[in-house]
């Protein structure tokens, strides 16, 4: 555990070191971004964190999840934190939106930097670090990560159509995950984040009941799980089911399960029941140094996706609030 870490920051290194080439459009963000003007900003995110998930481990799953739709929509921008207004609802506000949760541990780390350098640390800066804060937290990969993001001045809730649904196959994720510049193996690497956390009945219930025209429960899950599956919903569309055996510790777990046949979404199982992506899963449920690996290059891909730089946006003084 601790070889493959540390050898997973060697390989990031590099990364970084190459990261001017590779990553040409986003000159403006840096490692050191924030060494002269907040030196203590990285410090004061990562202990903010660790306090909070401290008292509850849960919210790491929501750090995560909360920088992956961010990401997603509109660009890591903090759009995602954007309260509704009498005159525009948010992003927020999505169904897709269903249960993102986390949002004090953001203000939290805001209001600390506010004090120490006002108007300098973005709110996408503070959300992209909090989640890799999480993710080590958990038991994942230490990473460093470029900083320097400006924050979005649009959070609309049609934007939102841009998630990837629950019930996506393979084939639509491959296209969804390729529209924002991920290969293959990256979309899965990614897709491992559901080592952490929980999803709700109502997210994975159409695969207990009429599935389609010829299965009542999808075929592609285990029968023992499904039931699994159905007396979780006995309990309500609210009712949560962990992805994996392990909700709060980062690790491959989540690929063994799909190998079982115990994946929660149609759009975990997927993976597996396709030949084209079954390789990949295998590869991570045997090798968690190889996950851990491909799965920070991604995370540290997807926190530069579409980043607003210079007058593009601006450093929030409130996260909820457009300045
Ligand atoms: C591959 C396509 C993906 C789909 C279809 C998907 C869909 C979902 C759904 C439906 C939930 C459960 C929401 C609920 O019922 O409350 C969920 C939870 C979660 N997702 Fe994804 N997701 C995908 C990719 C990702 C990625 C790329 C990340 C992060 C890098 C991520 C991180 C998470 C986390 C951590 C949770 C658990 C949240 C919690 O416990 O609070 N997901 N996802
Ligand atoms: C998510 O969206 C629903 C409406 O679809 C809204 O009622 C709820 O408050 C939102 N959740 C959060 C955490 O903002
Ligand atoms: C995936 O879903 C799309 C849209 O429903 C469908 O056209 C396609 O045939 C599906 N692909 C596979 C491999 O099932």
């Amino acid at each position: 555990m601790v070889v493959s870490k540390l050898l997973g920051a060697i390989l990031v290194m590099e990364i970084i070191v190459m990261s001017g080439t590779r990553f040409g459009a986003v000159d403006g963000l840096r490692m050191d971004y924030y060494m002269m003007s907040c030196p203590f900003a990285e410090i004061i995110v990562k202990n903010t964190v660790n306090t909070a998930l401290q008292s509850d481990p849960t919210l790491a799953a929501a750090l995560v999840r909360m920088h992956f739709h961010d990401c997603f929509i509109q660009g890591c921008d903090a759009s995602v934190l954007v309260d509704s207004t009498k005159d525009n609802t948010a992003e927020k506000d999505s169904p897709a939106n269903l249960s993102l949760r986390g949002y004090e541990i953001i203000d939290d780390a805001k209001q600390q930097l506010e004090q120490q350098c006002p108007g300098l640390v973005s709110c996408a800066d503070i959300l992209a670090m909090a989640a890799r804060d999480a993710i080590f937290f958990a038991g994942g990969p230490v990473y460093d990560i470029p900083k320097g993001r400006k924050d979005g001045r649009r959070s609309k809730i049609e934007d939102t159509f841009n998630l990837p649904p629950p019930f996506f196959n393979t084939t639509q994720l491959i296209t969804m995950f390729g529209q924002h510049g991920f290969t293959v193996q990256e979309m899965v690497a990614l897709s491992g984040a559901h080592t952490l956390g929980v999803a709700q009945c109502s997210s994975f219930k159409n695969r207990l009941t009429k599935f389609d025209s010829t299965n009542d429960v999808d075929p592609s899950i285990d029968s023992n799980f499904a039931k699994t599956l159905s007396r979780t919903c006995s309990r309500g569309d609210k009712a949560e089911q962990p992805f994996d055996g392990s909700r709060n510790s980062f690790d491959n777990d989540y690929f063994n399960s799909l190998i079982r046949k115990a994946g929660v979404l149609f759009s975990d199982q997927t993976l597996y029941t396709t030949p084209k992506t079954r390789g990949i899963v295998n590869s991570y449920a045997m090798n968690q140094a190889m996950f851990f690996l491909d799965f920070q290059q991604a995370m540290f891909k997807m926190g530069l996706l579409d980043v607003k730089e210079g007058t593009a946006g601006e450093v929030r003084g409130d996260c909820r609030k457009i300045n």
